[in-house]
């Protein structure tokens, strides 16, 4: 056989071009399969046939392939290109295998296959050459069929094997405990971990770690520094700490687990990206959701996928949306009453948004809300004609949870297009909203809409902040909204009432609320051919994260004092790639950056922290957090890392980090102290004090 082998390899590569044709022929597409046959020619991966090599080849899986040349191991490499198709897999084993293993795989005559623990390797490569193969020597005999319907088997066998997956995994694991949805609800008494996006459910990014203090914030120092091995991507991700380890996305969709108290990676997700997937802005994600014993991760090519707390093994793999009609994920899912919520993006390609809820075990979808109403649904005529099918509606942040009323809020982004509304005449419902929706069943409970018809691309993709005050001396549960139109927001989150609201920046788009909190327009500020100058511009605020802190009452935004101007264009489709936008805006040079200071019950301004000015401000992005130890920190554009006074702004300790703060920071312990980390350039900073 051996002889033979460069028979093969000459062979191999006819087939090779045979296939791709020559059209194809750049070196990025041709590379690595030249690169495998060559490793093979050469007596490289024993564990593949001829056959499954040229397979693997001919299918065009570039990033598996190069996977494959860079690892050299199979088993690591190959992943189960059909990952989703666990229906097809269910019906095959049903027919084939289930005489032996039992219907649902659950065991007889052959072993229970939930289990988990396969003794015969358990990595996609593993279970795939076990299918096709058999295991000689027992009545387990290969199944003579296509790859693909082998992998819908794999698929399959991974749906049902959720339940123990994690003992059977070799390699470096993490000692995690499990979360259970009751930690989960309870995560403001367990302050030394940060257990979800905003920290808690209520959204708050409050702390009541007070070691870091007024006092003894000045002794803050480093104490580990984390590199994300990513392309220039910025980092907007927020870190989950549980016991002692840290789960954090780095962009584009990978995850890697850390030793929360040294920085030390513990193992890595690696997510393979189709090479067609049609983005509006960054490749980047905002982070994982944990429960149980899983995390869960939302990926640019619109799935969401469930990995073992543990060791990072694939769970399961769902699609969300099509990754090349433009959906996308960069936001953090939500894990609430033993489901997984996640939204989209892709309000530039014109698709129609919605909110999706998985079951947490399965990831059988739950319930799905679309963010704009189908025809015969309340709502619908507040667009017109077919505008709907394209309307927008991206939900592309993490929302906020009530678990006592059972409501999961979430921010409804911009109608699209952008900026010409002239197509979609109407209020386009629910765009620019904020939605409270049951969480079981993802019916509607309330809307409130920031901005009707929005022309500005002033989206409600903003953290509920939901808080438990008193108003007029009566106990009521409120929800807390700076929206990026400018307006400061105090809503009822029971009933969605608004209650009041006044502009937190300089806008000139309304010339008031009305008393059911809708904006008076002001007409000269709508988009025009000629441009437009409207404030707040792109925003007085956007996705980074506010806080609220009990102890000062005080609600804490990152706000940008800066204009645009707004140009409107052709409401024509456009090509494809292109933005769905109908126009654009400019974004005046100048222009300021702040932490701003709320009083909670009104919006006005308490105090005012500079955070940096002038062009930088196109990249300060960062999110806040408050802690019991009276403190606010944030970040800006220039990588200055700072914390400021809750009570009056006075800066307190400044660190420059040497790469624009795009992400938000968080709060824990380890071994007891405080932790302080945040995102910054292209690292993972965590801070504690000097001892
Ligand atoms: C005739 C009975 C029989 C049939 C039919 C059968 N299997 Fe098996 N299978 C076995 C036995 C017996 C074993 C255990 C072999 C051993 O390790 O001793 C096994 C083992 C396995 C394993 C490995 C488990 C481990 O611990 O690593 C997998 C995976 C598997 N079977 C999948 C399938 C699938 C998928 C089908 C249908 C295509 C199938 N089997 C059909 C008898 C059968």
């Amino acid at each position: 056989m051996t002889r033979f082998r460069w028979l093969f390899a000459i062979l191999a590569v006819l087939v090779l071009l045979s296939g791709i044709g020559w059209r194809l022929l750049t070196l990025d597409a041709v590379r690595p399969r030249v690169d495998v046959i060559t490793m093979k020619a050469r007596g490289g991966f024993e564990d593949l046939s001829w056959g499954e090599v040229l397979t693997l080849v001919r299918s065009g899986r570039g990033p598996q392939l190069r996977a494959l040349v860079n690892v050299g191991n199979p088993f690591a490499a190959i992943s189960n290109p059909f990952a989703t198709e666990i229906a097809q897999g269910a019906e095959l084993f049903e027919s084939e295998c289930s005489s032996c293993h039992g219907s649902g795989g659950g065991g007889g005559a052959a072993p229970d296959l939930t289990a988990g623990d396969f003794q015969h390797g358990h990595t996609d490569w593993a279970l795939f050459r076990t299918i096709t193969r058999g295991i000689p020597g027992t009545s387990m005999a290969g199944l003579p069929v296509p790859d693909r319907k082998a992998w819908q088997l794999v698929a399959f066998i991974r749906s049902i094997s959720t339940g123990a997956s994690d003992r059977a995994t070799p390699g470096p694991a993490a000692n995690v405990s499990p979360v259970p949805d009751e930690r989960l609800k309870a995560a403001a008494r367990e302050p030394g971990n940060w257990l979800m996006y905003s920290g808690t459910f209520d959204g708050t990014r409050y702390s009541q770690l007070a070691d870091v203090n007024q006092q003894t914030v000045a002794a803050l120092r480093l104490k580990w520094v984390y590199q994300f091995e990513s392309a220039n991507q910025p980092v907007e991700a927020v870190p989950v700490v549980v016991d002692g380890v840290m789960y954090v996305t780095e962009p584009p969709s990978n995850v890697a687990a850390l030793d929360a108290a040294t920085g030390r990676l513990i193992w890595k997700y690696k997510r393979t990206l189709p090479g067609r997937m049609r983005t509006c802005c960054w490749h980047t994600n905002r982070g994982v959701a944990i429960a149980g014993r899983r995390v869960y991760v939302g990926t640019l090519d619109a799935h969401l996928v469930a990995l073992v707390s543990a060791t990072g093994q694939v769970v399961w793999d769902v699609e969300v949306g099509k990754a090349d009609e433009g959906f996308s994920i960069t936001s953090a899912p939500l894990a609430a009453n033993g489901k997984i919520l996640i939204g989209t993006g892709g309000g530039e390609f014109g698709i129609r948004g919605f909110i999706d809820a998985y079951d947490a075990a399965t990831g059988n979808r739950a319930w799905r809300f679309y963010t704009i109403p189908g025809p015969g649904e309340p709502g619908h005529d507040t667009w017109s004609g077919d505008s709907w099918r394209k309307g927008g509606g991206p939900t592309w942040l993490t929302g906020s949870f009530d678990p006592d009323l059972g409501l999961v809020y979430w921010g409804v982004g911009n109608p699209s297009p952008s900026y010409n509304g002239s197509g979609r005449p109407g209020d386009n419902l629910y765009t620019n909203s904020v939605v409270a929706l049951d969480v079981d069943s993802g019916r509607l409970r309330w809307h409130f809409q920031f901005t009707p018809h929005d022309e500005h691309d002033w989206d409600a993709n903003q953290i509920p902040v939901l808080v438990d005050r008193s108003v007029a001396g009566a106990a009521r549960k409120l929800m807390l909204w700076a929206n990026r139109n400018g307006f400061y927001y105090v809503l009822d989150r029971e009933t969605g009432r608004f209650l009041h609201g006044q502009p937190f920046v300089k806008q000139t788009r309304a010339k008031g609320l009305t008393p059911e909190g809708r904006p008076i327009p002001a007409v000269e500020a709508l988009p025009s051919p000629r441009g437009t100058l409207v404030w707040p511009g792109n925003g007085g605020t956007n996705w980074w994260s506010p806080s609220y802190s009990p102890k000062t009452d005080r609600f804490y935004v990152h706000a940008h004092e800066r204009p645009s101007v707004f140009v409107s264009g052709a409401t024509a489709a456009p090509q494809e790639r292109e933005f769905f936008e109908a126009g654009k805006q400019s974004e005046v040079p100048s222009g300021k950056a702040f932490i701003r200071a709320l009083k909670a019950d009104t919006g006005t301004l308490a105090w005012e922290y500079a955070l940096g000015s002038g062009p930088s401000l196109t990249v300060s992005h960062g999110g806040l957090l408050s802690t019991a130890g009276n403190l606010v920190f944030g970040g800006n554009g220039e990588g200055q890392f700072v914390a400021v006074d809750a009570e009056n702004g006075t800066e307190l300790w400044r660190t420059a980090l040497g790469g624009s703060i795009f992400a938000s920071p968080i709060t824990f312990t380890s071994d007891s102290r405080q932790v302080i980390a945040v995102a910054a350039g292209r690292n993972l900073f965590a801070f504690e004090l000097g001892k």
